[in-house]
Parts: structure tokens; C-alpha cells; sequence
């Protein structure tokens, strides 16, 4: 059998003859960036052959220069002999996902408490799982059955007109009760209404041990956190890039991940390992016991939902794009091999559309849209930019495809927000020098979503980059031509951690402006949808981590986001999450979370008119209408002047 050595890990596994090279490393537990899937695409999973051959095929995502220095994609290698391979820095995915950034944060979230502010229901709605019981003790004359006793008391006690069990509670009943001198607690996963269906018993009084665990199901990361039920408090919080990455960056290339023969399966175990692992260590840290967590709450979006159950997400992927289900049945954290007791939920929020999934339910909520005046957008920029507008009274959404590029990908040196990472970048207008900040300051990777935004407003206000995109002439050394046209440098090769220059290609520039201009004729065909303008929005919700290092001016300048002042925006960080706490804190939360979903109306972009027509106006800087970016344009004129001046 051929043995794989992967460097610097050190890693030496056997495989088989013909193995895929990205597959041996992900046996190997190596993690290399696969944001196509290992369809020989995107271009990411470059390694180095440094001992021995592989059998690979031509591909335009390598240089020559690369191939001669050894580079090959992992996913179009097979293995056929002994080899050492090095995995170059850039073609890791990151240590750690969500990282504390080295930048300034430009826009402070809202904390818990102002979140609160923002919905009236959460102050009353308090929710526990767990009841306590107390019964006399049995004798000749009362010989009722422990179960009928119970029941008994539940009714006296807490008004349970009717009480189910399921059969591991009522096996945990006699020895509990025995072992509480009669005194139980019960776990209800149904206290309102009247009606109670408990999951376990617990002897004794254990009421004030409640915890939840709320869990957003990103794409790209997982994020778990830990709340006391009773304080109300959160008491440990972790995320991790989601273990399905290594099958593919986007939701697409995951739903064709699932149609492959025992793909469903796999990425089911893949995402369920990535939040066990994270319960389990929060679990530690905290000391919190297994048996007194009584409930998940999980959000995501509607593919990751699906693939989280193991249900098919293969009808969302083609035209009526149908999701398997909207709402979710409530199921045991046990069949999901997850840490918990017997009686520990697990709900998962529901989702209103194949594009519109539970983690903007989650958010819409948290941003107490459902309870507000103001005429409300949320945006949750990621490889869609979901867009939902409302208030109290209504709400509309619509999703649009971004592409990859606010993540790093279909962007030559792009990256996602891990150390390394460039997240900020001004450009001197006289010399086009730049100046770059990076995740953790460290060596420069490649670029991220926030640094893919800043550099290209940036050359955009210096007038190196036209309205198009396009670069005016070459202006050396940072403007050079490149394989691919002309390139700005932004880091040279001595300054970079990979050893080579990292640019910024028109190609790239015209991937962003794709992105952008998606994101701003979603969010106009919304507001013209209800005869509204966009100046008729009185905040505008930003959420997720990118939201805070968004330069709204550079934003604007973009014509990513509508010009309004800046006091109209609110920046929610991870509002999915936030979103499923409350839900988990919450049964009225809950039943918000699902009117919600039920009464968002979705408004298919792709079917719509209007929506073209205002995407192309948006494939310029900043739109080919500039009346709707006056603050751009008084600044491009500023420039201008200040250039003939000097
Ligand atoms: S090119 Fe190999 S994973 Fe995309």
C-alpha cells in the first residue's frame, strides 16, 4: 500500500493504490480548503509534491510557474506510490474559525440586554422544563400506582390537565421517586396549554439545574452556546468550522455531496460530530452535567437543517426548489448521538423557504423585528445575502445568490476570516501604496470578505479602478499586468506568509461586484415591492461576525448597502444564535420563532422582472444611477479636485 506523508503535520498514512490525494488527507485528518467539493474547480486544495509522483490531470487553476515548483490540486491527484506532500498556509481552512480579530471592531454588536430591550414578550415568557413533584407515600389504604400519583399531583400542583409520559420516563419513575423520599422532578417538554408530556424523572429537587444548549448551524462554522435556564445566563460559548467544509464551501455543493452514495449519511455524521465535540468541551468547562441539559435549540439555514436530520436536500438544489419540510419534528438529542439525557429535546427552527431557512427566522426574532415599528431590513451577508424588510405588522424576504466571494472564494488570493487574513486596507491615492491589516498580525495569507470590500472601495476612490471595475492603465509596481490582465499588488512575495505576491486581479474585482450588486437589487426589489423607497427604511439590521468590520462608508461607496445615515444601522453579530437562545429561554419565543416563519411572505427573485434590470444597473461603482449614492459622489468629485490641485 502506498504511504501518504503530509507536512508539517507529519503525518504518514497508508491507502490504496489510486486513492484521491484530498481524500487521503482528510483520512488523515489533515484539513486542506475544498470549496468545490474536489471538483477541480476552485482551485484551493493546492499541496506540494515534494517526494515521489502523483498521477494528476491539466488544470488553468495552476500557473506554470506553480507546476514547475511542484504545486498539484489535491482532489485531481490519484496516489500511486510513496509521496511526501507539504500543505501550504493558505490552503489550510484556519485554526480557528471565528477568531478574536486584530482590527478595530467598527461596529459594536447590540449586547444581550439591549437585545431584550428590543422584545417585550421575553420579559414575561420564562419557561422551565423541569417540575417538581411531590406525592405522599403509598400504603394499603392509597395504593395508586406511582404513575397515577404523579399525574395527581401535576394536575394540583401545576394545572396539567393532561399528562403524557413516554416509556424511558416512566422507567426512571419508581426508583426515582423511591430514591427522592417521593419527592421528583419532572422533565416536561410541554408546559403550556394544559397539556405535559414528560421525558424523564429526575429524583429529588434538581429544578435549579436547567441548561440549554443553542447551536447555529452555519455553513461554514458551528457555533454553540450554553445557557442557564434559571439565570438566564450564558455560561460558555465555542464554534468550529463545520466538519462537512472539507465536502464543499456552499450549500450547493453540499446538496451534491448528499446524492452520492452514502453522502447523506456522511455529511449527517459530519456536522453532528462537529457539535458534539463542541458540547462535550463546553460541557467541561463548565460543569454542567449531561443528564441536566433538557434542551437543544438548533437554527440554521434550510439545507443545513435537512442534512443536520438526515433528510434529503436534493429537490432544493432544481427548479420549484422544494425543501422536504418547513417546520421540524421535535426528536431526542439521544437519536442524534448527541450528549444528553434521555429526555434532552432537540428542536430545530423551522425554515419558510428552500433560500430562507430557520438561522434568519432565528434572527428576525432577535432583532425583535416581530415586535417593532420601525420599518425594519435585516441583511445577513454570507454566500446568500438573505434580506428580510418588516415590522410588527409584516414581513417580506428574499434571498440572492452572492456567490462565495464575501468568504474568500472565486477570489485568486481569497481566504476565509482566519489568522492571517487581510481584513482592513487603505490605499495612499498619490503612490497606491497600500496599507494592510490582518487577522491575529500576521504574515498576509490571502484576503477576506471585509479586505476583499475595503481594497476594492479603496481603489475605486483613488481612481485606479474605473466604474467598471477596470484598471485605468498599469502603474508600477503595485498596478503590473498579470496572467489574467492587469493585477494590483497588494502584499509582495518578501512580506507574504505564502512567499508570493498576493493580488487582487479585475477578475476578482468582478466577482465582488456581482456579489454586491445581488445584495442591492435583492434589497430594492423588496422595498419597491410594497411601492416603498429605500430612504422609507428606518434601520437597517446587519447580522453576522462580517457585519462588524464593515466600513459602512466604503460599503456605500461599493453600492452594496443603500446611502442612509449611519444611525439607522444596528449591527447584530451572530443573530441566528442569539435568535435560538431566546427560543430556548422561551416557549412564547418559541411560538414567535414559528408565526414568523409562517407569516414571512418570500419573494422569488429569480422569477422576478425587475430584479435583473436593477442587478445590471448594480454591476457598476456604485450604480450606473449615482442620484442614489450622493455622499459617493461628493466624495469622488472631492478626489478629483484634490488630484488637480496637487
Ligand atoms: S479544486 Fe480541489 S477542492 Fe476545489
Amino acid at each position: 500500500m502506498p504511504k501518504v506523508t503530509l507536512m508539517p503535520d507529519d503525518v504518514t498514512i497508508d491507502v490504496a493504490q489510486g486513492e484521491n490525494l484530498l481524500r487521503a488527507a482528510m483520512m488523515a485528518d489533515v484539513r486542506i480548503t475544498a470549496s468545490c467539493g474536489g471538483d477541480g474547480t476552485c482551485g484551493k486544495c493546492r499541496v506540494v509534491v515534494t517526494d515521489g509522483a502523483v498521477d494528476t490531470r491539466p488544470t488553468s487553476r495552476l500557473t506554470e510557474a506553480q507546476v514547475s515548483e511542484g504545486y498539484v490540486l489535491a482532489c485531481t491527484c490519484s496516489v500511486t506510490g510513496d509521496i511526501t506532500i507539504a500543505v501550504p498556509p493558505e490552503s489550510r481552512p484556519g485554526a480557528v474559525p471565528v477568531p478574536a480579530r486584530s482590527g478595530r471592531i467598527l461596529n459594536p454588536v447590540l449586547s444581550l440586554d439591549e437585545q431584550a430591550a428590543r422584545m417585550p414578550e421575553k420579559q414575561a415568557a420564562r419557561d422551565l422544563c423541569k417540575v417538581l413533584v411531590t406525592v405522599s407515600e403509598p400504603d394499603h389504604a392509597d395504593n395508586a400506582s406511582d404513575l397515577a400519583r404523579v399525574s395527581h399531583a401535576m394536575r394540583r400542583l401545576h394545572h396539567v390537565k393532561e399528562m403524557e409520559v413516554t416509556l424511558p420516563a416512566l422507567r426512571e419513575l419508581p426508583g426515582a421517586l423511591r430514591q427522592g423520599e417521593w419527592t421528583v422532578t419532572a422533565l416536561v417538554t410541554e408546559p403550556s396549554r394544559g397539556a405535559a408530556l414528560v421525558t424523564g424523572f429526575q429524583p429529588g429537587d434538581t429544578t435549579d439545574r436547567q441548561y440549554a444548549v443553542a447551536v447555529d448551524v452555519g455553513t461554514t462554522t458551528i457555533e454553540v452556546a450554553i445557557v442557564d435556564l434559571v439565570s438566564r445566563v450564558t455560561l460558555g460559548q465555542a464554534s468550529e468550522y463545520n466538519g462537512q467544509v472539507d465536502l464543499g464551501d456552499d450549500v450547493i455543493t453540499r446538496i451534491i455531496a448528499s446524492t452520492r452514495e452514502g453522502g447523506l449519511e456522511r455529511l449527517q455524521a459530519l456536522v453532528l460530530h462537529t457539535i458534539s465535540t463542541l458540547v462535550t468541551c463546553l460541557l467541561e468547562q463548565t460543569g454542567v452535567a449531561v443528564e441536566d441539559v433538557v434542551a437543544y435549540v438548533a437554527a440554521g439555514n434550510t439545507v443545513m437543517t435537512h442534512l443536520l436530520l438526515g433528510v434529503t436536500p436534493e429537490a432544493i438544489r432544481t427548479s420549484p426548489y422544494v425543501p422536504a419540510a418547513a417546520a421540524f419534528p421535535w426528536i431526542d438529542a439521544s437519536d442524534l448521538g448527541l450528549p444528553g439525557s434521555a429526555a434532552t429535546r432537540f428542536i430545530t427552527l423551522p425554515c419558510p423557504a428552500s433560500w430562507l431557512g430557520g438561522d434568519i427566522v432565528s434572527g428576525v426574532v432577535a432583532a425583535g423585528i416581530p415586535w417593532s415599528d420601525k420599518l425594519t431590513l435585516f441583511i445577513d451577508i454570507g454566500t446568500n445575502g438573505e434580506i428580510v424588510l418588516g415590522d410588527k405588522d409584516f414581513l417580506v424576504a428574499c434571498s440572492c445568490s452572492a456567490g462565495p466571494a464575501f468568504e474568500g472564494g472565486g477570489i485568486t488570493h481569497g481566504m476565509r476570516a482566519a489568522e492571517g487574513a487581510i481584513e482592513q486596507v487603505r490605499i495612499d491615492p498619490e503612490t497606491l501604496e497600500p496599507m494592510v491589516l490582518t487577522i491575529g498580525n500576521a504574515k498576509p495569507l490571502g484576503i477576506c470578505g471585509s479586505g476583499l470590500i475595503d481594497s476594492v472601495a479603496e481603489l475605486f476612490l483613488c481612481g485606479a479602478i474605473d466604474r467598471r471595475g477596470k484598471f485605468d492603465t498599469a502603474q508600477p509596481p503595485r498596478i503590473r499586468p498579470g496572467e489574467h490582465g492587469l493585477e494590483y499588488v497588494l502584499v509582495c512575495a518578501d512580506e507574504s506568509g505564502t512567499g508570493r505576491d498576493i493580488v487582487l486581479t479585475e477578475t476578482d474585482i468582478e466577482n465582488l461586484m456581482r456579489a454586491k450588486a445581488a445584495i442591492f437589487a435583492g434589497i430594492n426589489i423588496l422595498v419597491e415591492s410594497l411601492d416603498l423607497t429605500l430612504d422609507a427604511i428606518e434601520e437597517i439590521v446587519v447580522a453576522g461576525g462580517f457585519g462588524h468590520y464593515l466600513d459602512l462608508e466604503r460599503v456605500m461607496a461599493l453600492g452594496m448597502l443603500p446611502e442612509l445615515p449611519a444611525k439607522r444601522f444596528v449591527f447584530l453579530g451572530n443573530s441566528s444564535l442569539s435568535g435560538a437562545r431566546l427560543v430556548a429561554e422561551s416557549r412564547q419565543m418559541l411560538e414567535k420563532a414559528a408565526k414568523v416563519a409562517e407569516a414571512i411572505a418570500y419573494l422569488e427573485l429569480s422569477v422576478n422582472a425587475g430584479f435583473m434590470e436593477m442587478y445590471l444597473s448594480s454591476l457598476f461603482l456604485p450604480h450606473t444611477d449615482l442620484s442614489l449614492f450622493p455622499n459617493t459622489e461628493e466624495l469622488l468629485a472631492q478626489r478629483l479636485r484634490e488630484k488637480v490641485v496637487s
